[in-house]
């Protein structure tokens, strides 16, 4: 197990949208622990895989300290399959654009369906932080970033504050 380096807004690998998993190997378990390590080590709610810099359809997601026990998985080539009309706003950030949080609108519940580590198949049902830590790590999977749901202005203000930051730190 190993922790990762999280690539940050900029890399075009956080665009692309990702390559579906075919072999559930060693080299997958692997991905996955490093993910589950990368996280805990960033202290996320969740990571997807191009955040690490494979472009390959996994994420994990971990808010059990939010949605209880049952709110700690790990997803291989994972979709949201239902979503409710009933929506949510609520403060996001990302570790690829770490400082910066706006609100995002998503839907307040979910179904994702997709694959365990292990090739067996899985169905999610979510609400709250569950259902919306979910909705954000497939997004990652298609290249799509929280800052993608902003309004333009939004999107712009968000983008002035992380520059200012970097530079900051830089
Ligand atoms: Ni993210």
């Amino acid at each position: 197990m190993a922790i990762r380096e999280i690539v940050l807004l900029g890399d075009p690998v956080l665009r692309e949208p990702t390559r579906e998993v075919e072999a559930f190997d060693d080299e997958l378990k692997a991905l996955v622990d490093d993910l589950f390590a990368t996280m805990v080590s960033a202290e996320g709610a969740g990571l997807a895989a191009p955040q690490v810099g494979v472009s390959r359809r996994v994420c994990v997601v971990d808010v059990r300290h939010v949605d209880g026990d049952h709110a700690r998985v790990a997803l291989v080539n994972p979709k949201v399959t239902e979503a409710s009309d009933d929506r949510e706003r609520e403060p996001e950030g990302c570790l690829s654009i770490p400082g910066v949080t706006e609100v995002v609108d998503r839907p307040a519940q979910v179904v994702v369906e997709g694959w365990t580590p292990d090739g067996e198949p899985i169905r999610v049902e979510a609400e709250g932080l569950f259902a919306r830590a979910l909705q954000h790590e497939i997004d990652h999977l298609d290249g799509v970033l929280f800052v993608d749901h902003l309004t333009a202005l939004k999107r712009r203000l968000l983008l002035k504050r992380y520059r200012k930051l970097r530079e900051k730190e830089a």
